[in-house]
């Protein structure tokens, strides 16, 4: 490797580190703030009952999440074509369905493809399912070696052999221990999974993935109200979607939608802006997903629309050192999930996240839960490390830092069977 990215790698690590040790750690600094409340309407009306929160309360916020935070997709799009790249009906030591999915979309003479992966429990017959994307290509999440490597751009990791920006063979498997397949297999659901870098790279330029589709004329960037990265990678859950309503070996009905981090403030915008995902797991999602942004607290509004200034819309920017100004915060983003099931889910050590701040996102947006006659979170004190409270809203902390585990699986397998109809 030559000595200037050496550098330059040198110093996004510092400037990282530096940005979480900068940030503010200590309760006693969050600022004082009002927290918009879900159920009255920025007119000042109040929300009495299920029927006048979908018509009038509802498309209010998530217009204004389309508008200024996660931004709007310029148009629709259609699957154009749908192809199996490989099929098994002897994956996972015989247990289960493996299908490679690619599906193609085109638009304005482009073309875009990306590859489900999909594994379903063989003992179902029209199997619900999980489906979230995968940082590293599908081919880390398990050791089977029939699973395709993408040949689509990815961040540098030597410790993973990926360098020169190249998936490889040396990756297979890294990260099984987020996935836990066989669990999932065992208790009848199904997985999908996809590599977010083959809808949008996941880095600060728009002339690739699936933005120049829907660009008019030459253009070169979406709108100031048009779709950052994370609208782009929740679109392409919704296409995934669009393919699991026409498989007959998944049931449609029953899909919840995962992610972890930035791909858990993918999950929540996805469940959010789709009706059709029936329950959303939001694993770490910190600023932007469910942590309310004007506590302030570990990562801010600022920092992360400097550090990724492509993942929101650049109306969100108005928002940096500026929290109070926002008429939303995060509760309201999975308060629009209601009354379909949501989990939210923080580690002790993700300070960076903001754990607290996560915890009260799924707090104040129980009330709408409520309206439906759902039960959310009833107590106003965070639970206990590893003590999950599992209602149609749930919640855990457990022990640990930044990741997915095995413990965390086991609560959302546990949860999906139960709220999961
Ligand atoms: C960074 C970023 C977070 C994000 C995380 C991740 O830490 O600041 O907002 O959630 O990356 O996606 O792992």
């Amino acid at each position: 490797m030559n000595r200037l990215i050496l550098c330059l790698l040198f110093f996004a690590f510092v400037s990282t580190a530096s940005a979480q040790f900068d940030a503010n750690y200590d309760e006693s600094k969050v600022p004082e703030f009002k927290l918009p409340d879900p159920l009255k309407m920025f007119n000042g009306k109040k929300i009495r009952n299920s029927k006048k929160w979908e018509k009038n309360r509802c498309p209010e916020l998530l217009n204004f999440f389309t508008e200024n935070v996660y931004g709007e997709v310029p148009g629709e799009l259609a699957i154009s074509s749908v192809q199996i790249l490989e099929q098994s009906e002897n994956a996972l030591n015989g247990k289960a369905i493996r299908k490679q999915v690619d599906l193609v979309f085109k638009n304005h003479g482009k073309t875009l493809d990306f590859t489900v992966l999909i594994y379903l429990p063989k003992s179902v017959e029209k199997a619900p399912l999980f489906v979230g994307y995968n940082f590293y290509g599908n081919h880390t999440i398990t050791e089977d070696v029939e699973v395709i490597i993408s040949g689509s751009w990815a961040r540098n990791n030597p410790s993973f052999g990926i360098i020169n920006n190249q998936l490889t063979e040396q990756s297979r498997g890294v990260r099984t221990n987020r996935w836990c397949v066989d669990k999932i297999i065992d208790a009848g659901f199904g997985l999908a999974t996809i590599y977010y870098g083959e809808v949008d790279p996941d880095k600060d330029d728009f002339s690739d993935g699936i933005h120049p589709l829907f660009y008019i004329d030459d253009q070169q960037q979406p709108a100031a109200n048009e779709w950052g990265s994370i609208a782009a990678w929740s679109w392409g859950l919704s296409r995934a979607m669009d393919y699991f309503e026409r498989d007959n070996a998944i049931d449609e009905s029953k899909v919840v939608v995962f992610g972890h981090s930035r791909l858990g403030k993918t999950a929540l915008w996805a469940g959010a802006s789709d009706e059709r995902f029936a329950g959303v797991i939001s694993n770490e999602p910190g600023c932007g997903g469910a942590a309310l942004s004007k506590r302030r607290f570990g990562e801010t509004v600022w920092r992360i629309n400097n550090s990724f200034p492509h993942w929101f819309c650049k109306n969100f920017r108005n928002y940096s050192k500026n929290e109070e100004a926002l008429p939303v915060d995060q509760h309201e983003l999975i308060a629009l999930i209601a009354p379909r099931p949501v989990y939210i889910a923080s580690a002790e050590e993700d300070r960076w996240s903001d754990p607290k701040g996560e915890f009260l996102g799924a707090l104040y947006a129980t009330p709408v839960f409520e309206l439906y006659g759902k039960k959310g979170i009833e107590q106003t004190e965070m639970p206990g490390v590893n003590q999950p409270i599992q209602n149609t809203v749930a919640y855990h902390i457990r022990t640990g830092e930044h990741d997915v585990t095995e413990f965390d699986w086991e609560q959302y397998i546990k949860w999906a069977q139960k709220f999961i109809h």
